[in-house]
């Protein structure tokens, strides 16, 4: 199963899922391609690490979201990469028709929090500042409304009296980190 990763940030999570590759624990996923729409994004370090193709794809003129070339940019990359998935591992644009009929229930998401709660951006935030006592993360298909996919799998962790937001990020995305790489080997059968 032929994995392109998608990501704008720090790729600690694209990082978790090529260890795990290189330590043979990702089943029959393999990477083949992260692409990113920050052409100085940290996640396209990674690339050279781990001997798969990391590349900047032009994502157009909008902030938050693709335009429908770009869109188009993306389906033709990811085409070309021979994907069987996408994994959005902190891409921070929203999807549209283009990409989502081009591939449909192939793209998958990872989401800071234990969806239906706290959807959306500054998640990790928002469970703390609501007092919750269990956060956590969310693996689910992505479709047309915003983190609203079908959910694959979820890892919770505990909100203790003494966490600050640094130490619940942190623990969250510790449970990323073990649970997106789980999730493809699992689906890659
Ligand atoms: C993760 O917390 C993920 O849930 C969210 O964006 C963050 C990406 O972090 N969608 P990283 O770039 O993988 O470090």
């Amino acid at each position: 199963m032929n994995i392109v990763i998608l990501g704008s940030g720090t790729g600690s999570n694209a990082g978790a899922i090529l260890e795990s590759w290189r330590q043979g624990r990702l089943g029959k996923a393999v990477p083949v391609a992260i692409f990113s729409d920050k052409p100085q994004a940290r996640i396209l370090t990674l690339g050279e690490k781990y001997g798969v193709r990391a590349e900047y794809v032009d994502p157009g003129r909008f902030r938050t979201k693709l335009d429908d070339e770009a869109e188009q940019r993306y389906v033709d990359a990811i085409r070309a990469a021979g994907a069987d998935l996408v994994v959005l591992a902190g891409f921070m644009r929203v999807l549209h028709d283009t990409l989502l009929n081009a591939f449909p229930m192939k793209i998958i998401n990872l989401h800071p929090s234990l969806l239906p709660a706290f959807p959306g951006l500054h998640s990790i935030k928002q469970a703390y500042d609501y007092g919750a006592k269990y956060s956590g993360c969310t693996v689910h298909w992505v479709t047309a409304g915003l983190d609203m996919g079908p959910i694959i799998d979820q890892s919770a962790v505990r909100i203790e009296d003494g966490d600050t937001l640094d130490s619940l990020e942190a623990k969250v995305h510790a449970a990323e980190h073990a649970l997106l790489p789980t999730v493809l080997a699992k689906l890659a059968g």
